[in-house]
């Protein structure tokens, strides 16, 4: 029998979440798109809609199942093959695959992306009503796909995938599974075809990514090989773990010109029997510890943080001490999230959500108010200075003759559009600062 192939279907892929699902979607890209699929840019034009989802906090699959809804009814009857991928495949599966009364074809969790082709063929083919693959793999990597890479400023790449950190909150070690490195010769083959697709930047991704190891090669190690690449001009990473901090590490990253001088440092809280509650393994002393380490050795690295609120048991007094926390570290910018339980999570199984929703919305809304006036004043202290500028697009923030680009610590820029064009790097002299971003004008 001939086997139907799929092939000459238009695909239209939607993405939520983290950056590494941004990245996901690029790989998923390229898989289906040497299997001869095409990409479009609307879903009514599409015979096969996909859903990369996110599972890490609220409301995340109400808004899926809404999604679904929604574009079988946009369709008014005309068929169309959708599909979940992303952590919500892994996490949500028994009712994904159960629920008769979800309209969807197939699913795919966050390692099973190159069995999409066969996936498609066998949901079309056997008539099989959902084909899927969640397996989570203690290998994979894709290390051997080259994503299909939108032309930009900044490339991602997944340097590691998974986590084995298991905070109490986090659902990412049961939807990504282990923790697994690629090479370094690997890593920095692929930085370099990315140079020569015109990419100055380059963001290394993982769900740990300073708990990078691939032989006798660590985070530093990879820091180091990378920024040897000619045309890469800037290195930042995403998203690391305070535990996992060497000196070696934090020097590295302070004298290699081309490493960002930005550190992610999600801090969740600053109360050490919360901390510990989450399986975060540091105290709040180790973490002012971690900070000073940082400010003797590059004194204006600029720092950003994830904050939890309301996370179960959490007292009063306990959310004050995040409060001095955030007043005594300042940082540049701060995520802050309600805490939100997840299916399958260690807090889910020992801790009730117990604080009270207008709680912690109190604290939500507290929070936000004492960040807002710390990255205004941070903001403020670059009045005056010059910063190196790389030119990403046209602001959306003023009128269409504005550019917008980040400075090395990673602050937006806005400055009046001139000769300069996207990927440029220019001197911008820093005139004013509102909380979330910096102004200024371009210098020779
Ligand atoms: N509830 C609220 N916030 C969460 N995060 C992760 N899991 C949860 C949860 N269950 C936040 C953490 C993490 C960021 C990516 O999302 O702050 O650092
Ligand atoms: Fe989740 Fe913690 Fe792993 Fe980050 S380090 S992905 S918060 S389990």
């Amino acid at each position: 029998m001939k086997i139907l192939t799929n092939s000459n279907k238009k695909i239209y892929i939607q993405t939520w979440g983290c950056q590494m699902n941004e990245y996901d979607t690029e790989l998923v890209r390229a898989i289906l798109e040497k299997a001869n699929y095409t990409f479009v840019k609307s879903e009514l034009e599409a015979d096969i809609v996909m859903l990369n989802t996110c599972a890490i906090r609220e409301n995340a699959h109400r808004k899926i199942y809404g999604r679904i809804h929604n574009i079988h009814h946009q369709r008014n009857g005309n068929p169309v093959m959708i599909g979940i991928l992303g952590c919500m495949a892994t996490n949500l599966r028994t009712d994904l695959l159960e629920n008769r009364n979800l309209k969807i074809d197939f699913i795919a969790g966050p390692d099973s992306y190159k069995r999409l082709p066969q996936l498609i063929d066998e949901c079309t083919r056997d008539k099989i009503r959902k084909a899927y693959d969640l397996t989570l793999s203690e290998f994979e990597t894709y290390s051997d796909i080259y994503p299909s890479r939108k032309s930009g400023v900044n490339a991602w790449i997944a340097v590691m995938r998974g986590c084995n950190n298991f905070c109490t909150f986090c659902v990412v070690p049961y939807t990504r599974g282990r923790e697994r490195s690629r090479s370094v010769e690997n890593i920095v083959t692929e930085v370099k075809k990315l140079t020569s697709d015109g990419f100055k930047q380059v963001t290394l991704l993982g769900q740990n990514v300073n708990s990078y190891r691939h032989d006798e090669a660590d985070f530093a190690t990879l820091i180091e090989e990378v920024s040897k690449v000619d045309g890469i001009e800037r290195i930042r990473f995403t998203s690391p773990h305070p535990k996992d901090f060497p000196q070696r590490l934090l020097q590295a990253i302070a004298d290699n010109s081309k490493a960002c001088k930005h550190i992610h440092l999600p801090l969740q809280s600053g109360n050490d029997r919360v901390l510990d509650m989450m399986n975060r393994t540091y105290t709040r002393k180790e973490f002012f510890d971690l900070v000073d380490r940082i400010r003797k050795l590059y004194p204006a690295m600029a720092m950003t943080t994830d904050i939890i609120v309301g996370f179960p048991t959490e007292t009063d007094a306990e959310f004050e001490d995040t409060i001095k926390v955030m007043r005594e570290v300042e940082f540049d910018s701060a995520f802050i999230f309600k805490y939100s339980e997840r299916k399958g999570t260690i807090a889910e199984k020992k801790f009730p959500d117990d604080v009270a929703e207008a709680i912690k919305t109190e604290r939500i809304v507290r929070l936000n108010e004492i960040q807002k006036a710390i990255s205004l004043k941070k903001n403020r202290t670059h009045i005056g200075e010059t910063h190196s500028v790389l030119i990403e697009e046209e602001s959306t923030e003023r009128s269409k003759h504005d550019f917008q680009g980040r400075t090395d610590g990673n602050k937006v820029v806005i400055f009046p559009a001139g000769k300069y064009k996207k990927n440029d790097f220019i001197n911008v002299r820093i005139t004013d600062a509102t909380v979330n971003v910096l102004k200024g004008t371009p210098v020779n």
